[in-house]
C-alpha cells in the first residue's frame, strides 16, 4: 500500500506481495498494477517505459491518448496495455521488417500479462492480489 498523497501521476511502485512482485502505476486519477514478470522471457516488466496510446481514425490524423497507456518491457520492448495487459507483439508477427500504415486498432498478441484491481480506501492506494483487474480510478 502507498498513500495517495505520495502516489503522484506518472509515478510507480514495485511492492512486494509473498512470492509476487507487482507494479503499481498511477496515469492520471487512473490505477493500474500488473505482474512485474514479462511473459515473454520473464524480463522485469514493470521497469519498463510508460506511454499514452496513439489513436489514428485515418491516415494523417493521430491523437494522444491520455486516458490508457502501453508499457514497454525493458529487455526486448513488447508492449502491454497497462488497464489489461494484453501484449500486441508475439509469435504471430511477420518475421521480416514490413511497412504500412494501421487506420483503428492493433491486433492483440497472445500474450497477456496478469493484472490486479488497485482502489483507494481513505488515503490509501490497495492492490487486491486475490484478484483481477483492468485499472481503477
Ligand atoms: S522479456 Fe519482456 S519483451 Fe522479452
Amino acid at each position: 500500500m502507498s498513500r495517495l498523497d505520495e502516489f503522484g501521476p506518472g509515478e510507480r511502485r514495485i511492492v512486494e506481495a509473498g512470492r509476487r512482485s507487482i507494479g503499481v502505476f498511477r496515469v492520471g486519477d487512473r490505477f493500474y498494477a500488473l505482474n512485474n514478470h514479462c511473459p515473454h522471457q520473464g524480463g522485469p516488466l514493470c521497469l519498463g517505459r510508460v506511454a499514452p496510446w496513439l489513436r489514428s481514425a485515418a491516415p494523417g490524423d493521430y491523437r494522444v491518448d491520455d486516458e490508457d497507456a502501453l508499457l514497454a518491457c525493458p529487455w526486448h520492448g513488447w508492449e502491454y496495455d497497462l488497464a489489461t495487459g494484453q501484449s500486441f507483439l508475439g509469435p504471430g508477427e511477420a518475421p521480416v521488417r514490413t511497412y504500412g500504415v494501421s487506420v483503428g486498432g492493433r491486433e492483440p498478441g497472445p500474450y497477456v500479462a496478469e493484472t490486479f484491481p488497485v482502489h483507494v480506501e481513505d488515503a490509501w492506494v490497495v492492490v487486491d492480489t486475490a484478484t483481477r483487474g483492468e485499472g481503477s480510478a
